[in-house]
C-alpha cells in the first residue's frame, strides 16, 4: 500500500513509521510522499533524511482553507497514496479531502479518545487530574478526534510529571502503536463496522 505522511511537527512519528517498515519486508506498505502545512516542520527533515519525496502547502499563501486543501490534496495525488496517515498533523481535514480515501485515513491523537478531543490533549488531561492518559490509533471521520478507533494504550501520569513528561511517554507508547495500526490498514486486516475496528487474520 502507499502511503501518504502528513506531519506539522518534528516527526517522531514518522520516523518510528519509516524504522518499522524498513524492519519489516512483511509491512505490506512503503511512505511514497510526506506532506506539511509548515515549511519548518522537522518531519520534512525526517523525509528528506529517508529519501521520501515532500510537499508543502501552507495555509497562508492560499486565499481560503478550501483552496490550501486542493492544493495539498493535489500534491498528495501526485503520489498516488492508497492511505493518508496523519502523524502530528495540526490541521483538521474537510470532508471533500476524507471522500478521496474513504476509511483509509488514520491519525493518532495523545489522549485516551473520547477523553480530551482537539489540540491540547495533554494539558487538557493534567489539569483534569487523571492518573492514566494515553495514545488512540484512529480511523478519521468527519468529526474531530472522532473516528472509529483501531487501537489504544494507556500510561501512567506520575505526581510531578510537566506536560512534557506526559508527550514523552504517550509518544514512546506511539511509536510502537502507530506503526503497528498501519500495518494493520496496509494488510488489509482491519475491517470498519460502525463506530468498530475488527482485526482479521491476512
Ligand atoms: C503525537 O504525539 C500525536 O499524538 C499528536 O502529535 C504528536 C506528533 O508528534 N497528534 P511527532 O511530530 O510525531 O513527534
Amino acid at each position: 500500500m502507499r502511503l501518504a505522511v502528513l506531519v506539522s511537527g518534528s516527526g517522531t512519528n514518522l520516523a518510528a513509521l519509516l524504522a518499522a517498515i524498513d524492519a519489516d519486508p512483511t509491512f505490506g506498505g512503503e511512505v511514497v510522499v510526506v506532506g506539511s502545512d509548515r515549511a519548518d516542520a522537522g518531519g520534512l527533515g525526517v523525509a528528506r533524511d529517508a529519501g521520501v519525496p515532500t510537499v508543502v502547502q501552507q495555509l497562508g499563501d492560499h486565499p481560503d482553507r478550501g483552496a490550501w486543501e486542493a492544493a495539498l490534496v493535489a500534491d498528495l495525488q501526485a503520489h498516488a497514496p492508497d492511505a493518508v496517515v496523519l502523524a502530528g498533523f495540526m490541521k483538521i481535514v474537510s470532508p471533500a479531502f476524507l471522500a478521496q480515501w474513504p476509511q483509509r485515513v488514520l491519525n493518532t491523537h495523545p489522549s485516551l479518545l473520547p477523553a480530551f478531543p482537539g489540540g491540547h490533549a495533554v494539558q487538557d488531561a493534567l489539569a483534569y487530574g487523571v492518573r492514566l492518559t494515553g495514545c488512540t490509533v484512529h480511523v478519521v471521520d468527519e468529526q474531530v478526534d472522532h473516528g472509529p478507533i483501531i487501537a489504544q494504550q494507556a500510561v501512567e501520569v506520575r505526581d510531578d510529571d510537566t506536560a512534557d513528561d506526559v508527550v514523552q511517554r504517550i509518544k514512546a507508547v506511539e511509536h510502537a502503536l502507530y506503526p503497528w495500526a498501519v500495518r494493520a490498514l496496509c494488510r488489509d486486516e482491519l475491517r470498519v463496522d460502525g463506530r468498530h475496528v475488527r482485526r482479521v487474520a491476512p
